[in-house]
């Protein structure tokens, strides 16, 4: 979604503000701009629709050497993507970059008679209400910011600079992050702390209430009511090399390939394979507390909702006397629901900022249930505000569909089921297999990977032509469906829905038709001639069915099959994913689209 970028220093702004732009770019934009303040405080502003390249274009006739300025890449919510709608916006002296929604800007506009509005946006009824505090440079721009603030409802991440201080950036947040970078006679500023790798290790995150006042050797803290903040300086750990495509045509091929690395990163130092032991610390939940956890409440969206799906079917099977209910957060969170006692949230979120888990995750504490993050984004505010978690480190994840997360995010929440089955008694020779399939679970699915590509690829390029596409499976098989459906409809526009094979006779047998494939996943196992029974189904109906399994004596005739050699038996629906990540990566390459940022997509949804 939106980014945010700022510089205040003693080099090229401009520099700055274009390269952390890019690497925001992932998040998905509609349009950017920039602005710079000169120290005799006249101001260039560049503004495009469309990528930053469309920007660059344009700064090569306003290259300045101006030493402060903000920028910003926008994701349309108030008034289409345009150049007027792009950020940054202007009041009088001001310029500022918003992310977020402000909620009551139509009541606060009525107030702002003297401006003139030029856009359509929220953000420009804000800066030009900060304006009317700070009247022209009148008063401290920090103290115009904060009686502005004071004033709005909705979410906010903002940097604001002013041409009557060209030395200084106020920046402020309430629901969307903000990170300051301390550097050498330097200070950045992002929305994301990707955008300031290889520039500082230093870093400062923003909490929500906070407003800051930036300058190029200092960083002033202190909440919307005047008391100050000592700042926490933090380690950056992300690398260079983490956030770049290493050799690959896009990140999202990256992203799959360097699963067998991004799991054992989440199970490092957790798995003792030999003992069927695991130890995460993280959770913070005693014995007794851990003893006593009847209910599991699993709330993500998209894909970490699908993987809250999986990890449930896993941890039932091994853990007793414990109901899990997985849901949506942007549902869960409006709803009356009594949150028995012994209960405790997982909050599943690679980006740590989607504002519906966000907004379930304080609700959820509200009434007084522990909760426990599995969240990627170190630092993130998930996980700055759950009681307890478990980093997935599956590194940064830049392509906007989420594929190796999805993969440790279920894994992450296995390990913790297993962490309540162990501290509930759950014998040793019951956890043993899961525990050891967890440890081998790396290495089968680089084979998997190197095994399958080539295959994946050539069948991929004769389904580009279809429009419609069902997914296929039952028990674990099901959440893997819906993973697979949605990964394929994200990046290639296929419109593809995922089923629990016995749901087929209760109405979408009815689709099955010459405009439809079908993808089967069929995991050997309990329900597998189940699952067989219903392909036989489809194929009755004319469907073009693809079969992906791991029972090498499969011999049903079926259009295309993916078969996977693998010696897992619990977590084949995990390797089977891998094959619906390849196959939507190719399916979408043969079409052409932009693989990374699908269109009005963005990577974390900070908005509701
Ligand atoms: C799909 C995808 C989304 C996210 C969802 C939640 O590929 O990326 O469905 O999974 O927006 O995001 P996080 O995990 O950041 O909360």
């Amino acid at each position: 979604m939106c980014g945010i970028v700022g510089y205040v220093g003693e080099s090229k702004a401009q520099d700055f503000l274009v390269s952390g732009l890019k690497r925001l770019e992932y998040r998905g934009y509609d349009s950017a701009g920039i602005v710079t303040v000169a120290p005799e405080g006249e101001a260039t502003l560049i503004r495009a629709k469309g990528k930053i390249t469309d920007l660059e274009r344009k700064l090569v006739e306003n290259k300045k050497e101006d030493t402060i300025g903000i920028g910003h890449t926008r994701w349309a919510t108030h008034g289409e993507p345009s150049e007027a709608n792009a950020h940054p916006h202007q009041a009088g002296p001001l310029y500022m970059v918003h992310n977020g929604i402000i909620e009551n800007c139509k009541e606060l506009k009525k107030a702002l008679k003297g401006h003139e509005f030029k856009s359509d946006t929220d953000s420009e009824v804000l800066v030009a209400l900060i304006n009317s505090f700070y009247k022209d440079g009148k008063y401290p721009l920090v103290n115009a910011v904060v009686q502005a603030l004071k004033l709005v409802q909705g979410t906010y991440g903002i940097a604001v600079v002013s041409v009557k201080n060209p030395d200084e950036i106020v920046v402020a947040r309430s629901g969307s992050p903000l990170v300051i970078g301390v550097g050498h006679d330097e200070t950045l500023i992002a929305s994301d702390a990707s955008a300031l790798v290889g520039h500082t290790k230093q870093a400062i995150y923003l909490n929500d209430g906070e407003v800051a006042v930036v300058k190029k050797n200092s960083i002033e803290i202190k909440t919307l009511n005047a008391e100050p903040v000592s700042a926490k300086v933090e380690e950056i750990e992300t690398n260079l090399s983490a956030i770049q495509k290493g050799g690959y045509d896009h990140f999202l091929l990256k992203e799959i390939m360097e699963q067998p690395d991004s799991l054992t990163e989440t199970l490092r130092g957790r798995v003792d394979a030999e003992n069927g032991i695991v130890s995460l610390g993280g959770p913070g939940l005693s014995e007794k507390e851990l003893r006593s956890i009847q209910h599991l409440i699993i709330v993500g969206c998209g894909t970490a909702y699908h993987a809250g799906m999986l990890a449930a079917y896993y941890i039932e099977q091994f853990t007793p006397e414990i109901t899990i209910e997985t849901v949506i957060a942007s549902e869960y969170r409006y709803r009356q629901a009594y949150i028995p006692k012994n209960s405790v949230a997982i909050i599943v979120s690679q980006s740590g900022e989607t504002a519906d888990t966000l907004a379930c995750l304080r609700e959820i504490k509200k009434q007084g249930v522990k909760t426990i993050g599995i969240v990627n984004v170190i630092g993130s505010t998930i996980a700055r505000e759950v009681d307890g978690g478990t980093y997935v480190h599956a590194g940064p994840e830049i392509s906007v569909a989420s594929t190796k997360a999805f993969t440790s995010q279920v894994i992450a929440m296995v390990m913790f089921g297993i962490t309540i089955a162990q501290a509930k008694g759950v014998r040793t020779s019951i956890l043993k297999p899961y525990v050891e399939e967890i440890a081998k679970l790396p290495g089968e699915i680089k084979q998997v990977l190197a095994s399958s590509a080539d295959d994946v690829k050539k069948i991929a390029g004769k389904y580009k032509k279809y429009d419609h596409a069902i997914y296929l499976g039952r028990d674990t098989a099901y959440p893997t469906a819906m993973e697979g459906a949605l990964k394929l409809k994200e990046v290639s526009y296929t419109d593809a829905n995922a089923y629990a094979f016995g749901e087929l006779k209760h109405g979408p047998l009815a689709l099955v038709d010459d405009r439809f494939f079908e993808t089967a996943f069929l995991p050997k196992g309990m329900l597998y001639e189940k699952a067989i029974s219903n392909v036989q189904e489809v194929l009755a109906r004319g469907g073009h069915v693809i079969a992906v399994t791991n029972n090498q004596k499969f011999d049903l005739k079926v259009d295309d099959v993916i078969r996977i050699n693998t010696s897992l038996e619990l977590f084949v629906p995990i390797l089977m994913n891998l094959i619906s990540q390849l196959f939507a990566y190719y399916v979408t390459v043969a079409k052409g689209y932009n693989v990374d940022q699908p269109r009005n997509l963005a990577k974390s949804v900070t908005v509701e």
